[in-house]
């Protein structure tokens, strides 16, 4: 098959054209997808017709597929590798998804784990009306418009990402005991491209390392906005398959009416530990 790769943006995602995600990826097209995948951060497949044993297969090009974590109670199913991201009820009124309503904020994937899922992708199965874009931003270009001093004073720094999806004040350093947590690199070195990205984020970053709580509040309010950049508003249409790489973007969702329906089917691919730029080039 011929692969076509199409740009979306100046600074991330491209489109992918000419391939049949349904069907086993040959060599030479896996090859491609790969180097296009860390050039672009983001591949989209549109009109991808898949059922969910294919769904499980389509990212067997980049990894292996990763478990999802959430408790089975908190997300409808107990379907290990595919998860739905819906608003919709059943009949008795019992969510059949997670993570369903409304806006949410920037955040990089599974964050709060010691390796974090490398990739999620996202299938759209029933969309509503309007809204409910995703936002994607490249923590590559979120590093690079840092101010020198800002990337100094960072340097070999670690921020600790809680996530507990309960939880909507962040729990302090010494309130940890019953909250999924770890301490990643601020500045995350790319095992690949080996470029340096910003990891932090409003939804999951609790603190930065080496000074007092308020210190630490201090300087994440000045790095946030750093990191809530749109290099790419992803509007979907049924059949979108979106695959990024969590290591170097971060992901948001604009709101959509609660009243309609939403569905994309979501799953991930295995990770290792993250690296830290001052560690990975000493
Ligand atoms: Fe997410």
């Amino acid at each position: 098959m011929t692969v076509e790769i199409i740009p979306c943006t100046k600074t991330m995602a491209a489109e992918i054209r000419g391939v049949d995600l349904s069907q086993p990826v040959d060599d030479d097209s896996a090859a491609t997808l790969l180097e296009a995948w860390h050039k672009y951060v983001l591949l989209l497949f549109r009109d991808q017709k898949m059922t969910d044993q294919q769904l499980k297969n389509s990212a067997a090009w980049l990894g292996k597929t990763s478990q999802i974590a959430m408790p089975v109670d908190r997300r409808g199913d107990d379907d290990i590798e595919i998860q739905k991201v819906s608003n919709i009820r059943d009949k008795a009124g019992k969510p059949i998804g997670a993570l369903g309503d409304g806006e949410m904020w920037f955040h990089h994937d599974n964050s709060f784990t010691e390796a974090p899922d490398k990739a999620t992708w996202l299938y759209a199965v029933e969309l509503p009306s309007t809204g409910g874009n995703t936002l994607f931003g490249n923590c590559y270009e979120s590093y690079e418009a840092l101010p020198k001093e800002l990337k100094k004073e960072i340097e070999g720094r670690k921020v600790l990402q809680v996530y507990d999806f309960t939880i909507r004040e962040k729990p302090r350093r010494n309130e940890l005991a019953d909250v999924p947590h770890y301490w990643q690199p601020v500045v995350v070195q790319h095992p690949v491209t080996g470029r340096k990205a910003l990891y932090l984020d409003r939804l999951m970053t609790a603190a930065i390392d080496g000074g007092s709580d308020a210190e630490s509040d201090e300087l994440l309010g000045q790095l946030f906005p750093y990191i809530e950049r749109i290099d790419y508003e992803h509007e979907w249409q049924l059949g979108d398959y979106v695959i990024w790489d969590n290591r170097c973007s971060v992901h948001a969702r604009r709101d959509f009416p609660a009243d309609e329906r939403r569905l994309l089917k979501r799953g991930k691919v295995e990770g290792d530990p993250l690296l830290s730029a001052k560690i990975a080039a000493a």
